[in-house]
């Protein structure tokens, strides 16, 4: 077997699965999750799936490297359109896309979901669009990692059908607020999170001086608001 090292960022993502789950990895690239799932998290069987045939080949090669042919099937296409009810997944991850794919891909699969207990993903960016549609669909965040890698700052959101609206009742902070930060990582602010938001602050912070010499629209003035309200709440938050 050559096994590969897992990325902290795909430990954290593994640590999410349960024992003796059935998994299927959308977007699943080098194929190290549903292998990890295997080894370690004893799944009874897995799908990883691609839309591209070269990560779906690099995922099959190294599968088959591993000896795990029989255990994980490959599958080409976008999406969970590529699962059916008789792979009995009751574990979905997708993992290193930007929020808004991975958001575009649960509400275009949502049939696919009906078996499914628990979603693990994994945004690059917009992670708040993931909980806005978590919210919406009925699915209860259970847990919010956030981790630095390099120079990346990784999150890493849970969650299982049920009372939606649970985790944010819990905190007093304003609900689009804690959309944004997460409720959970709101409550924890740890060194990783801090570094992301000051960095958002910067950068919401150009774009606020961009727009100062922009003809005042609507537009404009609604984008200045959302902005110096976002830049007041990442100040608090990095404290
Ligand atoms: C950056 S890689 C992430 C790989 C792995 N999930 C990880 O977290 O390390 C993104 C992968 O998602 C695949 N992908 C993009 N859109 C997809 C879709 N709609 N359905 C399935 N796979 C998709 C790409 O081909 C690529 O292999």
């Amino acid at each position: 077997m050559k096994k590969a090292v897992l990325s902290d960022r795909l430990a954290v993502i593994v640590e999410q699965i349960d024992q003796g789950a059935v998994v299927a990895d959308i977007g699943t690239d080098h194929g190290l999750v549903p292998v990890e799932a295997v080894v370690h998290r004893e799944a009874e069987h897995a799908v990883a799936a691609d839309v591209n045939a070269g990560p779906l080949q690099a995922a099959s090669d190294y599968i088959a490297s591993c000896g795990l042919t029989g255990k994980i099937d490959t599958r080409l296409g976008s999406g969970l359109t590529v699962l059916k009810e008789t792979d009995r997944i009751d574990t979905v991850v997708i993992a290193g896309m930007g929020g808004t794919l991975i958001t575009e891909i649960l509400e275009e699969g949502k049939a696919h979901l009906r078996p499914v207990q628990k979603l693990i993903l994994q945004p690059n960016v917009s992670a708040g669009r993931i909980r806005q549609w978590l919210f919406d669909n009925g699915w209860k965040l259970t847990n919010e990692r956030i981790l630095k890698e390099d120079r990346h700052v990784y999150e890493v959101l849970t969650a299982v059908p049920g009372e939606a609206e649970a985790p944010y009742r819990e905190n007093q902070e304003p609900f689009e607020k804690q959309l944004l930060f997460g409720p959970y990582l709101l409550k924890e602010r740890n060194n990783a999170f801090k570094d992301k938001w000051m960095r958002e602050k910067d950068n919401w912070q150009q774009i606020l001086q961009q727009l100062a010499n922009a003809v005042p629209t609507e537009q404009t003035t609604a984008k200045k608001q959302k902005l110096n309200q976002y830049i007041a709440w990442a100040e608090e938050v990095i404290t």
